[in-house]
């Protein structure tokens, strides 16, 4: 029995599929690789020791994924594939849309008509908007999302719950994600977006190692302990067991039966600001790092960090990693792979 993992390539596929071999499960991966490199892939076996399943195609492929599910006992689904750039999400909707929504309607459906009906989503913290309370917990209100990346996590969401409406023989959980950063700590693999980085630390990691001159930060002005965002960074290596976790809790409802849709937050708990996210990175790179503050970046809040407690509670998982671990890993991976994956 197998867990099919959608996306397996990327930031946090690459990692979760590292936890899920340690744990010994047995990995498929689909990615289209169109954000996301075969070489982590590869580096996912050295560091485990262990062989997984690579088929590169696209989840919106229906003959392609049928085939997959016809040659392979999936037995689960980790769902992580989609685009994930919020303001390129504001240029292109159609395309958000239709790769993120459509792709989750195409693999559902064969996964229905496969006989798989187990799936643990990639979702995010994104769909609670700005938050009414913080620390933020699973059932404060959400669907006040700003963009249509945003957006296409809340409909997916709303999705899986109607199916299971539909038919309670599925397991679903939702995986919150807050703000993942890191990286494993062999510096084997990590995340390496493509251009100019969005998010802050693969920002600060390129401006650490000289590719970019300064960083911006955005807003000094909130309403936050030192008027720069605070957010609830935690390391990828510990949202990656998180889904290890999850899948020990989709065994479970297969058992005794699901009563709903599961949702958990994966985060610290710990909010973190701008500066001392940046003045933790200076102190693992013994140099100062320069930043400017800049305006306030459309769309953004001043405050969001998870209240984790339901996932330890119900999935027994809880992130062990501090702010320390998360830059000095995120600087082993940037200063021993300067280029990413690519040569
Ligand atoms: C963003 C997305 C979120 C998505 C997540 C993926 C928005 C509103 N939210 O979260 O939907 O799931 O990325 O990881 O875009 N910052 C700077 N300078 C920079 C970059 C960021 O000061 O160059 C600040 C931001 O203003 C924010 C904090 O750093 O306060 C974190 O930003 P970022 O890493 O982009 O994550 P989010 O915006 O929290």
């Amino acid at each position: 029995m197998a867990v099919l993992v959608t996306g397996g390539a990327g930031f946090i596929g690459s990692h979760t599929c590292v936890e899920l071999l340690n744990a010994g499960y047995e990995v498929v991966v689909v990615d289209n690789l169109y954000n996301a490199s075969e070489e982590s892939l590869r580096r996912v076996e050295e560091i485990t020791g262990k062989k997984l399943t690579f088929y590169e195609a696209d989840i919106l492929d229906r003959e392609r994924l049928t085939e997959i599910f016809q040659k392979e006992t999936i037995d689960s689904v980790i769902h992580f594939a989609g685009y994930k750039a919020v303001g390129e999400s504001v240029q292109k909707p159609l395309e958000y849309y239709y790769n993120n929504v459509t792709g989750t309607l195409v693999l559902t459906d064969v996964m229905r008509k496969n006989g798989c009906k187990s799936i643990v989503f990639s979702s995010s913290a994104t769909v609670y908007g700005d938050p009414e309370v913080i620390p933020i917990t699973e059932d404060c209100k959400v669907g006040g999302v700003t963009n249509p990346y945003g957006r296409t996590k809340f409909m997916i969401e709303e999705i899986l719950r109607d199916l299971y409406v539909s038919d309670p023989e599925w397991n679903i959980i939702l995986l919150r994600y807050f703000n993942p950063i890191g990286a494993h700590e062999s510096g084997r693999i990590g995340e390496d977006p493509k251009g100019i980085p969005n998010n802050l630390m693969p920002y600060v990691s390129q401006v650490a190692i000289g590719k970019l001159k300064c960083l911006g930060v955005f807003g000094d002005d909130y309403d936050t302990p030192d008027g720069t965002g605070v957010r609830d960074y935690i390391h990828v290596v510990d949202l990656a067991d998180g889904h290890v976790k999850a899948l020990n809790k989709i065994a479970e409802m297969k058992k005794n039966g699901a009563d709903e849709v599961k949702i958990y937050n994966l985060g610290t708990g710990n909010g973190v600001s701008v500066l001392q996210l940046v003045h933790a990175f200076e102190k693992v790179l013994g140099r100062e790092l320069p930043y400017e503050i800049k305006p306030r970046r459309a769309g953004d809040i001043a405050t969001c960090y998870a209240d984790p407690s339901k996932a330890k509670r119900e999935l027994h998982w809880e992130a062990k990693r501090g702010i320390d671990e998360m830059c000095r890993d995120s600087w082993n991976w940037q200063s021993k792979n300067p280029e990413g994956y690519s040569k």
